[in-house]
């Protein structure tokens, strides 16, 4: 069993582009998608059209689903941005997506943890408001009564493998479609990390258990990173230029 996992896409079309193009070059035939499709800057419609005919086995973010439950007035610039390009098919999309799902008895899918689309899990935010590998109990308590092998998670937009005492793995194939941040809640904090590339994994069971292949996808993140600064989005268009948020003389924050 062969599958690729993808997360935190963020409207990013050309990066979701390059990672399916990826995806089809080793054959791989099976996709899970954790959520957080159409947020941010970017082309929320077409990677939205692109997700619905492809129809992977995909769950909802909190970004989806605030895309869903807010009002405008009540939306972050993100979800405010991605609304206005979003058509009824759209909508009834991110509406038809469960908050967690089970892939082939082996994967359990979710966005922050199983119990929550707004939680980091396998890091959190250190004092400072930078990102570090969450406490070992506090990753296991989050996976308490999960009882399948592989718990998919995304949301941080950090890749990591965590292997879990009894041995189950917990797996963040990192953001598609936007590798640095920043935001205010629940405390300030930014997470950077350090390359423009779209990343995913590949997880497959081989004779020793499962082996976990963390891809990072080279692609056009130049255009993408312009557009992002042609919607007056300077930090973003930094995140997405270089992986890091603009530092000072270089545009907000
Ligand atoms: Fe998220």
């Amino acid at each position: 069993m062969r599958i690729a996992a993808i997360a935190d896409i963020h409207g990013n079309d050309l990066a979701l582009e390059a990672v399916l193009a990826d995806i089809e070059a080793q054959a791989i035939a099976t996709v899970v998608n954790l959520g957080d499709h159409l947020s941010g800057a970017l082309n929320a419609a077409r990677t939205a059209d692109i997700l619905i005919a492809r129809n992977f086995a995909s769950i909802r973010g909190n970004h989806d689903r605030w895309l869903i439950e807010k009002r405008p007035a009540e939306m972050g610039e993100w979800d405010r941005t991605a609304r206005a390009q979003l058509a009824a098919r759209h909508f009834e999309w991110l509406a038809s997506l469960p908050e967690t799902r089970v892939v082939a008895d082996q994967l359990f899918l979710c966005h922050g943890t199983p119990h929550s689309d707004t939680t980091y899990w396998l890091d959190d935010i250190a004092p400072g408001g930078t990102m570090r590998i969450s406490a070992r109990e506090r990753i296991e308590a989050f996976a308490a009564g999960i009882d399948f092998p592989v718990i998919l998670c995304g949301h941080t937009h950090i890749a990591r493998c965590v292997t879990l005492a009894d041995g189950r793995l917990v797996v963040n194939p990192g953001s598609v479609g936007c590798p640095a941040y920043d935001d205010d809640e629940p405390v300030p904090h930014t997470v950077e990390t350090g390359s423009p590339h779209a990343r995913y994994a590949i997880l497959e069971k081989g004779p020793g258990g499962w082996n976990v292949d963390f891809r990072l996808v080279a692609y056009d993140h130049m255009a993408m990173s312009q557009l992002a600064a042609e919607r007056n989005m300077a930090s973003y268009a930094s995140a997405l230029r270089s992986g890091w948020l603009a530092h000072a003389g270089e545009g907000s924050r």
